[in-house]
C-alpha cells in the first residue's frame, strides 16, 4: 500500500536535502514514488500564492489534497514542506492512509547561522514579515513518528536510513 511520508521544519532546516535522500532510495525499490516538494509545488501551480499566512495555510492544504490523491492512487509520496499547521497535520492524519509524519528539528541559533535564503536576517532587521519561526507562528508536530535533529549538518545517510527503517522500506 502506498504511503505519504510527510517531512516538515521550519525553512533551511534541511527538508529538501533529507527528503530527496529518501525519495532516491524508495524510488529505486518503488517506481510508484513522487518526490513532493513545497516550494517546486508552488511553481508547478503558477506561482499565484504568497507567502502570508492565509496564503501559506492554502498552499498547505493544496498539498495535502495532492498527497491524498497520490496515495489514494496507489503513489508513494516523499512530501517536504514546512506547512507547520496543526490544522493540516490533523487532516493528513485523519484523511492520507499511511500517513508518516517526521520533523526535522534544527535551532533557531543555527537556522539564522545558516540563512540560506536570507530570510531570517531580513525578518530580524524588520524588512520582512510572514517569516516562520521570527514574526510568523508556526505549531511544532506533536504526534509526529520521528524527529530528527538536523542543528549539526552531518550523517545524511544516518538520517536518511533512519526515516526508511520507520517506514520499513530498507534496501
Ligand atoms: N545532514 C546534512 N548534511 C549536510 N548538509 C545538509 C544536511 N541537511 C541540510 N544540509 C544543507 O543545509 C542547507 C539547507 O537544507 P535544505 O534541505 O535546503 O533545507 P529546507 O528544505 O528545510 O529549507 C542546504 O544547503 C543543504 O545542502
Ligand atoms: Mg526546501
Amino acid at each position: 500500500m502506498a504511503k505519504a511520508i510527510w517531512i516538515t521544519g521550519l525553512s533551511g532546516s534541511g527538508k529538501t536535502t533529507i527528503g530527496k535522500g529518501v525519495y532516491d532510495k524508495l524510488k529505486r525499490k518503488d517506481s510508484n514514488t513522487v518526490f513532493l516538494d513545497g516550494d517546486s509545488f508552488r511553481e508547478i501551480l503558477g506561482n499565484d500564492l504568497r507567502h502570508n499566512q492565509q496564503d501559506r495555510l492554502e498552499n498547505a492544504k493544496r498539498i495535502h489534497r495532492m498527497c491524498k490523491f497520490l496515495v489514494s492512487e496507489n503513489i508513494n509520496v516523499v512530501c517536504t514542506t514546512m506547512s507547520l499547521y496543526k490544522e493540516v497535520h490533523d487532516l493528513n492524519r485523519k484523511e492520507i492512509n499511511n500517513y508518516i509524519e517526521i520533523f526535522i528539528e534544527c535551532s533557531m541559533e543555527e537556522l539564522i547561522r545558516r540563512d540560506q535564503k536570507e530570510l531570517y536576517s531580513k525578518a530580524l532587521k524588520g524588512k520582512l514579515d510572514d517569516i516562520v519561526g521570527i514574526n510568523a507562528p508556526f505549531d511544532k508536530p506533536l504526534n509526529c513518528e520521528l524527529i530528527i535533529d538536523n542543528t549539526q549538518l552531518n550523517d545524511l545517510d544516518t538520517k536518511v536510513y533512519k526515516i526508511l527503517e520507520l517506514i520499513g522500506d530498507i534496501k
